[in-house]
């Protein structure tokens, strides 16, 4: 009897499994009318329409893709069971901005905290990661969801999974606006965040956080950086 009874506990405490994406944009690869689309933002420095190949994501299609991502997440939250306290990890700096968006669409209590992660790749081809900036609070029993911009070979987010485990949580739940799926390397083929925004093709984007050589974070939409 206690023991049926534990199993639903434990299920009721478990975070959804199934990966939940909201569009997978690689086969359209719908870069949108870019110099139009740049003349309706005026906000945008001169200097970085010229940097700038091809839209990909709106501002219009990034709000469709936190509504949906953030509609699972709350009903998920919802469905704990109990909770010692919601922790929302935003890994900087590149998801301060989608981070920052999201979590004024989430219908729960929460702390923010934040982690600062670095990669060097060497010779070898895995890469070795490095925590720059530590998570302040203690997350041990909390219900933690780290916010990451981007999932690209995969190695941050493996990482970032085993170094928050390590300190206990109640449970982890990952969530990235974009997924460069196309660019997982084999040893982090498993690695997916519980909850996408967008799958988008093999190519660098700026924008809405995301940075090449810490410029173009403040752009409102994804854009593809011209080589
Ligand atoms: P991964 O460890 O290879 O998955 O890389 C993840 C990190 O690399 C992200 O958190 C980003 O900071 C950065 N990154 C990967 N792809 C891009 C991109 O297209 N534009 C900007 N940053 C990127
Ligand atoms: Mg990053």
């Amino acid at each position: 009897m206690f023991g049926w009874f534990g199993l639903v506990v434990l299920f009721m405490t478990i975070p959804a499994r199934e990966p939940y994406v909201f569009a997978d944009i690689r086969p359209t690869l719908a870069i949108l009318d870019t110099q139009n689309y740049l003349r309706q933002h005026d906000s945008v420095p001169e200097v970085y329409a010229s940097d700038i190949a091809g839209v990909l994501l709106s501002e219009g299609d990034i709000r469709n893709g936190i509504s949906a991502v953030s509609a699972r997440i709350n009903q998920d939250v919802r469905s704990l069971s109990k909770s010692a306290g919601v922790v929302l990890v935003t890994v900087l700096h590149g998801a301060m901005v989608f981070s920052s968006d999201l979590m004024r669409r989430l219908h729960f209590p929460f702390q923010t905290d934040s982690v600062a992660v670095s990669s060097y790749e060497g010779t070898e081809s895995t890469g070795s990661y490095q925590v720059k900036k530590e998570i302040g609070y203690s997350i041990l029993g909390k219900d933690v969801i780290v916010v990451e911009d981007i999932v690209d070979t995969g190695g941050t987010l493996d990482f970032l999974i085993r170094h928050i485990n390590a300190k206990n949580p109640a449970s982890l739940r990952t969530v990235a606006l974009l997924d460069k799926i196309d660019r997982r390397k084999p040893q982090f083929a498993h690695i997916k965040a519980d909850y996408t925004g967008f799958v988008i093709p093999d190519a660098f984007v700026i924008g809405y956080g995301l940075d090449y050589v810490g410029h173009y974070r403040g752009l409102p939409f994804v854009a593809v950086k011209k080589k």
